[in-house]
């Protein structure tokens, strides 16, 4: 696969398990010392609901998430908050915890999931806003 090459991940996963890697990341948010302070406490399935939209159209699926929210703008979206190595860490570290769930239930496979750590590992770097 070359390098700039992108996967269908929407179709190869299937929206039932993308919509389950989301809700196992959101499961996890409230109680994370790190990340839990930064998400709208009135709103945590809303947030869960943009994310779940914005990478099913990110992997290819129905981009919904264009016609509801415009164009991502992710770092002007996240210039509100304080994205710095650790909370980058923090969370792929969550995200991954709950990808690691789906490929133990043999929903996902290991050469998606290195795709999956790899485009999203590099999108939270792109976010990092402060040393
Ligand atoms: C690097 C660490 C990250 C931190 C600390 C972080 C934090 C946040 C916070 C606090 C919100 C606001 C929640 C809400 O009300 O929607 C948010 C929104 C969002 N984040 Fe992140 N995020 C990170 C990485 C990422 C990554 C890697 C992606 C994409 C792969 C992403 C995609 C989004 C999207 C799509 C929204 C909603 C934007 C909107 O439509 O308003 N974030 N993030």
């Amino acid at each position: 696969m070359a390098e700039n090459e992108e996967l269908p991940i929407h179709r190869l996963l299937g929206e039932e398990t993308l919509v389950a890697i989301v809700a196992g990341f959101y499961r996890q948010v409230p109680g994370d010392p790190i990340l839990g302070p930064m998400y709208p406490k009135q709103d945590f399935a809303g947030a869960e609901q943009r994310l779940r939209s914005f990478l099913i159209y990110r992997f290819g699926g129905p981009p919904d998430y264009l016609r509801d929210r415009g164009h991502p703008r992710l770092r002007m979206r996240h210039a509100p908050f304080v994205v710095d190595r650790v909370a980058r860490d923090r969370w792929m570290e969550l995200m991954m915890r709950s990808v690691d769930e789906q490929v133990a239930a043999q929903k996902v496979s290991a050469e998606h999931r290195a795709y999956v750590e790899r485009f999203l590992g590099d999108i939270a770097t792109f976010l990092i806003n402060q040393a």
